[in-house]
């Protein structure tokens, strides 16, 4: 049986700086959904900051059990959930996301995201390297051809987080129903 792909559930990706967190909450305000941000679930069931994580478990447990939320999230109706930047970039994740719900991608020259990303309080380990810049910059250059599979993409520079929670629910508001 092929299943239909749920309007009612939004899986929000991009690159770390993006604004999934905030723009996330706020769309999920605004359509009276549910809200999930993966980072902070993940730190619920680790009970560890997100940096703690990868310096106890590594990357590798970390993004196993992101895959296995976003199997759980799958399930729902009526939520919007905002991934971290590298959740929806491995190809067994990203399909089961985009199988179950549409998945929209908050864009934003790299950058900006670069410096959104540094100077945030946002516990990030990925960031706190040598090179850092560089290792950003190369990073969101594998990651990118994910992003840009996305249902819908939305450009966030220079705009307010209202606009772009406007922007996509008129899209939403677009596609065909179940
Ligand atoms: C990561 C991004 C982070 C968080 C983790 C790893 C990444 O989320 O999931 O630190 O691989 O890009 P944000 O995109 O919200 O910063």
């Amino acid at each position: 049986m092929v299943s239909q792909r749920k309007k009612n559930l939004i899986f929000l990706t991009g690159y770390m700086g993006a604004g999934k967190s905030t723009i996330g909450r706020k769309l999920a305000y605004a359509l009276k959904y549910r809200f999930v941000d993966t980072d902070k679930a993940l730190e619920r069931h680790f009970k560890l900051k997100m940096s703690q994580i990868f310096e106890t478990f590594g990357e590798t447990t970390f993004r196993q059990e992101e895959e296995r939320l976003i199997e759980k999230m799958a399930t729902r109706n009526h939520y919007i959930v905002s991934t971290g930047g590298g959740t929806l970039t491995r190809t067994e994740t990203f399909f089961t996301a985009q199988r179950a719900g549409f998945l929209v991608y908050l864009k934003a020259p790299l950058e900006v995201l670069f410096e959104r990303a540094i100077f945030s309080q946002k516990d990030r380990p990925l960031i706190n390297t040598p090179n850092a810049e560089e290792t950003f910059k190369n990073r969101f250059k594998k990651r990118e051809p994910y992003y840009i599979r996305s249902d819908y993409i939305v450009e966030t520079t220079n705009r307010s987080s209202d606009e772009v929670v406007q922007e996509i629910i008129h899209w939403l508001q677009e596609q065909p129903s179940q």
